[in-house]
């Protein structure tokens, strides 16, 4: 019931328009410094060496989303390009996630497209990945027409798909042959496309990977649950699938120890690190998933 009252708090809290334009302004506040790695991508770069040499590779979010304002759609064009050039420059293992709605989905779809392609020709040209995050269901069948599109020129791009959804495993079906992240979902979504207990979200995540690892694709396993974590091993070692296959994959700043036990157990392993001014929304969603997490957050406004 608590978690019911504080995911649908959190969660509309992160919808919250003119909070995320405050934020922008407040700097890293609220604790989020301990999830958020940094304003710009230079302050993010130590960071991303120090998981590199712990073994880690990383993807890097430049956090937005949900823009509305061409202008703005534009410069987040190149503030990607940008951290594409420092992350060469830096020579560290390290991709990009993207959102399509920072890039201008809601504001123009062609320039979205125009956009989303020169960023995967720039990465393409460093031999480097991007990864389109899922956003919410209202923007998922355009994401994934998106990822058909740019397959058929770009073979250094992939998406995520959501276990919350009813259609997750036919998705995964039909996405055989691409890169893909699963994880549990984000949003709030209605019961008409969405599983809400979490029993059955849970079963959907393990079956998603399951039928994505049989079809021979490329999986990164994005969740800290470490139940579902030991269910993938097992299974991966029973049917003898490659650990060059899959990835574990988590968030900066939850389960350190946890992350470096699965390098440590010889597994790949990639945490999503987060930064940027538009951190107000995507650190919402964190506390919305967990109420342990609110707790976190109260330490770090006292801690900072
Ligand atoms: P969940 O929150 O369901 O927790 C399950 C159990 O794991 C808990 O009961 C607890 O036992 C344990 N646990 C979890 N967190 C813990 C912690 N911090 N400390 C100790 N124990 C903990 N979503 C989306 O909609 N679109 C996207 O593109 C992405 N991208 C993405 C990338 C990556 C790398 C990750 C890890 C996640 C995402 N997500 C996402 C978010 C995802 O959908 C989901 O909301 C969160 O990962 C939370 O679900 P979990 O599976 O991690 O565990």
């Amino acid at each position: 019931m608590i978690q019911k009252i504080s995911r649908n708090f959190f969660s509309s809290l992160s919808n919250n328009k003119v909070l995320n334009k405050g934020a922008r302004r407040w700097g890293l506040k609220l604790g989020a410094s301990k999830v958020v790695a940094g304003l710009t991508v230079e302050s993010a770069i130590e960071k991303i060496k120090d998981l590199n040499d712990s073994g880690r590779m990383v993807t890097l979010d430049h956090l937005g989303e949900f823009v509305s304002d061409e202008q703005e759609a534009r410069e987040a064009l190149q503030e990607s390009l940008h951290t594409l050039d420092v992350l060469h420059e830096h020579g560290v293992h390290c991709t990009l996630s993207v959102k399509l709605t920072k890039l201008g989905l809601d504001v123009d779809e062609a320039l979205c497209w125009q956009q989303i392609s020169t960023l995967c020709e720039h990465a393409a040209n460093y031999g480097n990945t991007i990864n389109i995050d899922m956003e919410n269901y209202a923007r998922y069948d355009q994401t994934l027409e998106f990822l058909r599109a740019l397959r058929k020129t770009y073979d250094n791009v992939g998406t995520v798909l959501q276990s919350y959804l009813h259609r997750g495993i036919a998705d995964t079906e039909q996405l055989a042959g691409i890169p893909l992240r699963i994880v549990k979902g984000a949003y709030k979504e209605s019961p008409t496309v969405a599983y809400q207990d979490k029993t059955d979200i849970d079963e959907n995540f393990v079956k998603m990977v399951q039928t994505h690892l049989r079809n021979e694709s490329y999986t990164a396993i994005g969740t800290h649950d470490h139940k579902i974590i030991a269910e993938i091993k097992a299974f991966t070692e029973k049917n003898h699938i490659p650990r060059e296959m899959f990835e574990f994959q988590m968030l900066y700043g939850f389960r350190d120890d946890l992350q470096q036990t699965l390098v440590d157990e010889g597994y790949r392993f990639r945490t999503y690190v987060p930064f940027g001014h538009d951190w107000y929304g995507y650190f919402m969603r964190r506390l919305a998933e967990r109420p342990q997490n609110v707790t976190f957050a109260l330490r770090g406004m006292f801690s900072k």
